[in-house]
Order: C-alpha cells, then structure tokens, then sequence
C-alpha cells in the first residue's frame, strides 16, 4: 500500500502512458502535485505487446511526475483493460454462525468467499469481487450485514476476471520500470469513479471510455459495479479509415480528425473544405468536411452499435436515468454525443474527470479520466485500508479486516 497520504496512478493507454501523483487530504480530498505523460508504443488494442518500450514509456511518464511533484514514487494503483476483460455475477449464501443470530465479520467473510467460487479457466485472473448487496433473510438492499439479526446471509457479487498472461505482462511492466503495483484497477471502473456524479452512480448510468484501441464500459447502479466490458476498437481506427480513405499519412490524418473531423455528416455544410497533404506526394488537395464526417460516421456507427449490443447483454433490468457518459480521448470529437444519444437512445453527456484542487485543471480533461480514477481509487483505499479486499492477492488479510467499504469505492 502506498505511505504516507502520496499515491500515484498509472494509465498504461494504448496510445499514452500518464502518471498521476497525488496528496491525499485530511478530508479525503485529492490535491494533484504530479503529471507525467508519454506516447506508449508498446500496446495493442489495450494489451501490452512489447514490455520494454511498455516499461520505458511507464519510466519516462513516472519520471516526469515526480519532478513535477518533487516525490519519489515507489508504488502505484494501475490500470488494467483490454478484450478478454469480463464480469459476471454471482451469488454466496451461508447460515448465520453466531449463536445469538448476529451477523459477524467471519459471517461476511465466508458469504464472500461463496460468493467467489466460480468455475474458472486455470489461464483466468480475478481482479475483483465487489459486492452490491447483501440479503439478510431474504431481505434485500442490506449495505453492511455486520451487527444485524438473521439466520441466512446472501450477497451478490460482479467479478471482474482478465487473461492470467495479460495481467502478468503489466505487472512485468510496471516492475521493470522499477515500481511495485499497489492494485490493479479495472480502467472503466476507475473512470467512473472520476467522471460520474453521486446521482449517476445511484440512478444508474454507463460509462463509455473510447480511446486509441479500446471502448470501455462500465454499468454503475446504486453506487456498485454491474457490468463491465471492454471493445477492441478505439478512435485510432478512424484514424486508420481516414488515413486511407484520404490516400494521406497515419500522423495527417490524426491531425485532421482532431481539428476537422465531426459527425453526423449530414449535419456538416458543404462548403467547408480542408487541405490534405498525400503519401508520398507534395501536392496538398483541398477535401470537404462533408467527406471526412462521409469516412468517420460508419466506424462511430459501429463502436455505439457494439456498445449497444454489450450493454443488452449485461442483462440490466433497471432503468439507466442517469443516461451514458462519454469520456477517453475518442469522446472529443465533434458531434459524437449525438450519435450516440441517437444510436444507444439514451442521454449522453461528456465526461470530464473530477480531481481536486492542486494541477486538477491538468488532469481535467476526458483523455484523463481513467489516470485521474486511479488516483481517486487509491485514495480511498488510504482512507479506508481495510478494503484492500477485491484484489486477488491479500484475501487472508482482507477477511479478517472487511467492512462495508464498497460502498465507498467511488
Ligand atoms: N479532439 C479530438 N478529436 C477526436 N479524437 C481525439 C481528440 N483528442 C484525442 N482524440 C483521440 O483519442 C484517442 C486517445 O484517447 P485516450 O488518450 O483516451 O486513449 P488511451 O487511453 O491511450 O487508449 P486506450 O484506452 O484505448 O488504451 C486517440 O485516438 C486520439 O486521436
Ligand atoms: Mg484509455
């Protein structure tokens, strides 16, 4: 665990690393002091493919930040995504020990221990096992079972599992870039924890964090995770189709869609042009917005498409008042909301990560919000130590020690 109140977080992005250091307040507010960003190189889609260029960006982005922040960084919550992310209910029941009936710790303890034999492939990871709620015979929408009366205790789980190799690659990273990992954080379930209002979290809402190479989502519903799904398709495809489509270099079709691009098409006039350099040729042509917005709206069309067809399989039954928040660096190109109010027939706002005082206007900005989450998880895990409880490793010290934190993670 981190000392002192510093902790720091590590966004190992498919197209940046970023480190996050921050002060954690008495209050529990976050003060950032340290930003460090690098290009990463070594990730596909959002899984590491090369751990030494991963290694070196991670350095380089730490480095930064600690010049930055004058604090030396040991330790840091990461994040973690990619494809073979999934996440799955489900259930533990127990009878209640005590002989008075009185639910203990050890009584919660073995509930979530019931709760986390799933069948698992023997290449499958746990990364976390958050409780939504407990049911005290038979009553549901109990917070902290400890202390009560009853003589059945139930709890429904999500657990987060990754690929074993995955997981084993980041953590190689991270160490050969000469730090300890404090936790590994499910990315989207990070961002939410920095883009999302309190009353998003309670009503229900998703967060979709569209990056290079990945879509992530995470389906929040009274304060807890219900579902969580990472798409292996990000804003560096349409990139790739404009690269393509407009005959020019991967680097000038970046720039374009940054400055230029916009969807829906229909929306665009037709009298807007743009000057796009060729490959290998000097001659720039002049191509309408019109055009560009024709090349981006399929592959916007397809990510919230996918995004749809995820969150019908989550199989939530409530209702989602709080609509989609749209974050990651994909979130900023013009019109996109739109869309994606249309497609997933939804509200949909832009998210803008939260991060306290200090250089938060740094961090405020969607390409953030998943180092900034991290920073905010690892506060609270300073604030609450006793919740070092959904990783896979530290489950003996955790059940002695688990309270009802969880509701607190975000
Ligand atoms: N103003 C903008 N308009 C359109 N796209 C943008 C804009 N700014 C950034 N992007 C795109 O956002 C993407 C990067 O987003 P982000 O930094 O969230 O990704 P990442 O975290 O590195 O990747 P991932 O989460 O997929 O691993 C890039 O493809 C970039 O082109
Ligand atoms: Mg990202």
């Amino acid at each position: 665990m981190p000392k002192d109140n510093i902790v720091a977080g590590i966004d190992i992005g498919t197209t940046k690393v970023v480190a996050v250091v921050a002060e954690v307040m008495p209050e529990g507010r976050l003060n950032i002091i340290g930003l460090g960003e690098t290009p990463s190189g070594g990730l596909r889609k959002g899984i590491i493919v090369d751990i030494e260029n991963t290694a070196r960006a991670i350095a380089g982005a730490v480095e930064q930040a600690e010049r930055m922040s004058g604090c030396q960084v040991h330790s840091a919550f990461v994040g973690l995504t990619g494809p073979h992310i999934d996440s799955l209910n489900n259930r533990g029941v127990v009878a209640v020990t005590g002989e008075d009936g009185e639910i203990s710790l050890e009584d919660v303890e073995r509930v979530l221990q019931a709760a986390r034999v799933i069948p698992l492939a023997a290449e499958r990871r746990i990364i976390h096992v958050l409780p939504r709620q407990y049911i005290v015979d038979g009553y549901d929408g109990v917070m902290d079972p400890v202390g009560m009366c009853g003589s059945r205790l139930e709890v429904e789980t999500q657990i987060v599992t990754a690929a074993g190799a995955a997981v084993q690659n980041i953590m190689k990273s991270v160490q050969r870039a000469g730090l300890a990992v404090d936790e590994l954080v499910l990315n989207p379930l990070a961002s939410a924890g920095a883009v999302l209002q309190q009353a998003e979290r309670e009503l229900g809402s998703v967060v979709v964090d569209i990056g290079g190479g990945t879509t992530e989502i995470a389906l929040i519903s009274q304060g807890s995770l219900w579902f969580a799904s990472v798409l292996p398709i990000g804003s560096e495809h349409i990139t790739s189709d404009l690269a393509v489509g407009l005959r020019t270099p991967i680097v000038q079709a970046e720039e374009i869609k940054k400055e230029y691009g916009c969807v829906p098409a229909d929306a665009v006039p037709d009298n807007e042009a743009v000057e796009v350099p060729p490959v290998g040729g000097r001659e720039k042509r002049r191509v309408s917005r019109k055009a560009l917005a024709t090349i981006i709206e399929p592959r916007v069309e397809e990510i919230f498409t996918l995004v749809r067809r995820e969150l019908s399989s989550a199989h939530f039954q409530g209702l989602l008042p709080g609509g989609v928040i749209l974050t990651g660096g994909g979130a900023l190109l013009e019109g996109i909301t739109g869309m994606a109010a249309e497609i997933l027939a939804m509200p949909v706002r832009l998210g803008w990560p939260e991060g306290g005082s200090g250089l938060a206007d740094m961090v405020a900005a969607p390409p953030y919000a998943t180092a900034v989450g991290l920073v905010n998880y690892g506060a609270r895990r300073l604030a609450h130590p006793q919740a070092a409880a959904t990783r896979e490793t530290g489950w003996e010290n955790f059940w002695s020690r688990l309270k009802s934190w969880w509701r607190e993670l975000f």
